[in-house]
């Protein structure tokens, strides 16, 4: 029962940003849950999405790999049809792939800064979610997992305002299209992490200050790892949350109590 509860045997899982962090933690668990993997990123340095279709090969697993630029609408295209081609459906969408290019007061923040957060946080899990949800509806059902951020849900004024507000967005995207896509039993949550520790929040565990705020703001004193964001996901992935939907869940060691 629980086994059952939390595999996802013979679905197809489309995944950006899976190259590395956390989208590539989920890619890997969601593999050994049993599903197949479209796995996705722009690519920019190609062997870190070649290994991790690699290490689910390994497994005994499933892996297809399609660079796409999420903001970019042909490539978003030609990554759904791929994946389609490929496995005939798409069960779980995960958007993951984000950005936070530039720390800077939004006082002072250029307006190509602003649109780039905005176009691959946003409106990439827009283009996406849009995409993948008309088949979704054809299916019969799906799944959609927004990666978000506890920056979505509490201002930060740490110079990252632009990826505040594209979260916060997010997560009213979120929230819309849970209500939206319920009658074709499409669910639609967000994940909003806290401080993990990536490539992306780098500045945040280097730097001694942001780290040392951090640390104070976080009840477990600590930093996640990309593997903590894995069990948020598989429930929502799998039958586990069959009656959940429209939920913004926060994993952040306590960091917003
Ligand atoms: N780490 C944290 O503390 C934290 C906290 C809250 C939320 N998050 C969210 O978690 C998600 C994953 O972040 P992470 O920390 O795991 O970062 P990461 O390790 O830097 O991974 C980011 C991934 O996104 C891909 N990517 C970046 N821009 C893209 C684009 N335009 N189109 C397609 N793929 C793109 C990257 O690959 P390429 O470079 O090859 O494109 C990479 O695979 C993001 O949405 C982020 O906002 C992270």
């Amino acid at each position: 029962m629980l086994a059952k509860l939390f595999s996802l045997p013979g679905k197809v899982a489309l995944i950006t940003g899976a190259s590395r962090g956390i989208g590539r933690s989920i890619a890997l668990a969601f593999a050994e849950a049993g599903a197949k993997l479209a796995v996705s990123s722009r690519n920019k340095r190609p062997p870190e999405l070649e290994k991790v279709a690699e290490q689910v090969h390994a497994m005994g697993g499933e892996a297809l790999v399609i660079p796409a630029h999420v903001g970019k609408k042909a490539e978003v295209q030609k990554l759904v049809q791929g994946t389609l081609q490929a496995f005939g459906r798409i069960d779980v969408l995960v958007n993951n792939a984000g950005a936070n290019p530039i720390l800077s007061s939004m006082v002072d923040l250029e307006e190509e800064a602003f649109d780039k957060v905005l176009e691959v946080n946003l409106k990439g899990a827009f283009l996406m979610s849009k995409a993948v949800a008309k088949e979704m509806i054809k299916q019969g059902g799906g799944r959609i997992i927004n990666i978000s951020s506890v920056s979505g849900l509490r201002a930060r004024a740490d110079q990252t305002g632009a990826y505040c507000i594209s979260k916060a967005a997010l997560n009213m995207m979120t929230q819309v299209m849970a209500r939206e896509l319920a009658p074709h039993n499409i669910l639609v949550n967000a994940i909003a992490p806290g401080s993990i520790k990536t490539e992306f929040s780098r500045v945040n565990w280097t730097d001694p200050d942001r780290q040392a705020q951090r640390i104070r703001e976080i009840e477990l004193k600590r930093f996640g790892e990309p593997e903590e964001v894995v069990g948020l996901a598989l429930f929502l992935a799998t039958e586990a949350s069959s009656f959940v939907t429209g939920e913004i869940i926060r994993v952040d060691g306590g960091q917003t109590i």
